[in-house]
C-alpha cells in the first residue's frame, strides 16, 4: 500500500512532538563550544557519553594551530573537484600520511565516511559481482550495495559459519568482496579478522575493512584492526573516515597503488563532488601525528573502559559482547530504554537511546561512548547515577 508523503510525515511529526512534550526527546541536542568529556548544554553541564571524540582531540592544541595554519595558507575551500582544479599540496600531503599510517601504499580521500563507502563499492562491485557483509555493518555499506547493483548476501553477525555458508555457493562470481566494521558502531564487538581472512583467502575473495570506530581505539599504538590482531596485510582495502578519533570530516579508502589509481580516475564521488576543504586535510593530519606521538591517550582510554565497563556489568547491567569504547546498555523495551536516558539526562549525562529499527527488535539500549579524556571521578559519576537509576526502574 501507498502512504501518501503528507501522511508519512505527519505521522513522524506527531511523534517526534508526543516525545518533546514528554520530555522524551533526546536528539538534536545544541551544545555550546566545543564537545569534550563535559558539555555544555542550555546552561546546564553534562558528562558527554554519546561523542565520537575518544581520544578527547577535538580541542587538541596542536591540531587547532593546524587547522589554523592551513586556512592562513589556503582559505576556505579547495573550489574545485579533485580531477580538475580542487587538488593541492595537504590533500596529497594527508593521502600520503594516510597510507603510512595504515602500512598501505596509497590512499584517496573523499568528503564523508558515508561517501567513502558509496564510491568504495560502486566503483569496485557492479552487476555479476558478488558483496558479502555482517548483518550488522553501517547503513554506508548496505547503501553502497544497493546502489552498486551487485549481488549481495549478508552473514550473521560475526558468525564464521553463516560467512563460509555463503561463501561455499559463491563459486559462479569471479569478484568477491567481504566488507565488515573493524568495530561494530552499535555492539561494540570487534569483526573475527583472522577468520575472516582464512575464509577470504580459501574462497578466494578480497576483504575491506571499514575503521570508522577503530583508527586510535583498537591496537596498541591506535593503527586499527590489524595492529589489534597482530595480522599486518591482512586487509585488502583499508576504510576509514575523518570524522570521529579524527576530528575532522572526510573519508579514505587506502590500500595498492593501482587499485587506489583506479579508484581516483573511476569513482564518481572523486570525479563529481568537491574536494575536502585543506583545513580539513590539515587538521586529519594533524590528529594523525597526535595518535603516533601521545600513545598515552590510548592507555588512558583503555583504563577508562574497563573502569566503565565493570562498573556496568557489577550491577547487573547487559553490556553484550563490547571488547571497545562504545558500550551498549542493553535494556530490550523502548518504553524503559527512554525511562533510563530520561532518569540518566536529568541528572546530567549526556547519553542518546538506540532504538528499533536502527537496531534489531527487542535490544533497544542506551549507547555510550567512553572517551580518553574522561577522568575517574566522571566516570565513578555517571555509575553512581546509572546504578540509582537502573535501581529504581528495576532494570537491575
Ligand atoms: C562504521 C561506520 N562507517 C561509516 C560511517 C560514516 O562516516 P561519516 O560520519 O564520516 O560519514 C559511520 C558513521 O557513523 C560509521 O559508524
Amino acid at each position: 500500500m501507498v502512504i501518501p508523503l503528507e501522511q508519512k510525515i505527519n505521522e513522524l511529526n506527531q511523534r517526534l512532538k508526543k516525545m518533546k512534550d514528554e520530555k522524551r526527546y533526546f536528539y538534536l541536542k545544541s551544545i555550546d563550544g566545543a564537545s569534550g568529556a563535559r558539555v555544555t548544554i542550555d546552561g546546564r553541564e553534562m558528562i558527554m557519553f554519546a561523542s565520537y571524540n575518544y581520544l578527547g582531540l577535538i580541542t587538541h592544541p596542536k591540531i587547532k594551530k593546524a587547522a589554523i595554519d592551513a586556512i592562513e595558507e589556503y582559505g576556505t575551500g579547495a573550489a574545485g573537484v579533485r580531477l580538475l582544479a580542487g587538488t593541492t599540496k595537504i590533500h596529497e600531503k594527508l593521502e600520503a600520511k594516510i597510507a603510512k599510517f595504515k602500512g598501505a601504499e596509497d590512499a584517496v580521500t573523499y568528503s564523508s565516511g558515508y561517501v567513502t563507502n558509496l564510491a568504495a563499492i560502486t566503483t569496485l562491485c557492479q552487476r555479476g559481482d558478488l558483496v558479502i557483509i555482517d548483518k550488522l555493518d553501517h547503513a554506508s555499506i548496505i547503501d553502497g550495495c544497493l546502489l552498486s547493483g551487485a549481488d549481495h548476501r549478508s552473514y550473521l553477525h560475526n558468525d564464521m559459519e553463516s560467512l563460509e555458508r555463503i561463501l561455499v555457493n559463491s563459486g559462479k562470481y569471479i569478484n568477491k568482496l567481504i566488507i565488515f566494521d573493524a568495530v561494530y558502531s552499535m555492539d561494540g564487538d570487534v569483526a573475527n579478522l583472522p577468520e575472516i581472512s582464512r575464509l577470504a583467502k580459501k574462497y578466494g575473495a578480497k576483504i575491506m575493512a571499514d575503521e570508522a570506530h577503530s583508527i586510535g581505539v583498537l591496537g596498541k599504538t591506535g593503527h586499527g584492526i590489524e595492529e589489534h590482531f597482530g595480522l599486518k596485510g591482512a586487509v585488502d582495502i583499508h576504510m576509514g573516515t575523518l570524522s570521529k578519533t579524527v576530528p575532522s570530516i572526510g573519508g579514505y579508502l587506502a590500500g595498492d597503488k593501482d587499485l587506489i589509481n583506479y579508484l581516483k580516475h573511476n569513482s564518481r564521488p572523486f570525479i563529481f563532488s568537491a574536494s575536502l576543504p585543506p583545513v580539513a586535510a590539515a587538521t586529519a593530519i594533524a590528529c594523525l601525528e597526535v595518535i603516533e606521538d601521545e600513545p598515552e591517550r590510548i592507555t588512558n582510554l583503555q583504563k577508562n573502559i574497563k573502569q566503565f565497563k565493570n562498573g556496568l556489568s557489577s550491577m547487573g547491567y547487559n553490556i553484550m559482547n563490547s571488547t571497545t569504547c562504545i558500550v551498549p546498555i542493553l535494556i530490550g523495551e523502548e518504553e524503559d530504554t527512554l525511562k533510563l536516558c530520561k532518569m540518566v539526562n536529568d541528572e546530567g549525562i549526556f547519553i542518546c537511546p538506540i532504538l528499533f529499527p536502527a537496531i534489531p527488535k527487542g535490544t533497544n539500549r542506551l549507547r555510550a561512548h567512553v572517551q580518553a579524556t574522561h577522568t575517574s571521578e566522571d566516570i565513578d559519576k555517571a555509575l553512581d547515577i546509572f546504578e540509582r537509576a537502573g535501581k529504581k526502574l528495576g532494570l537491575i
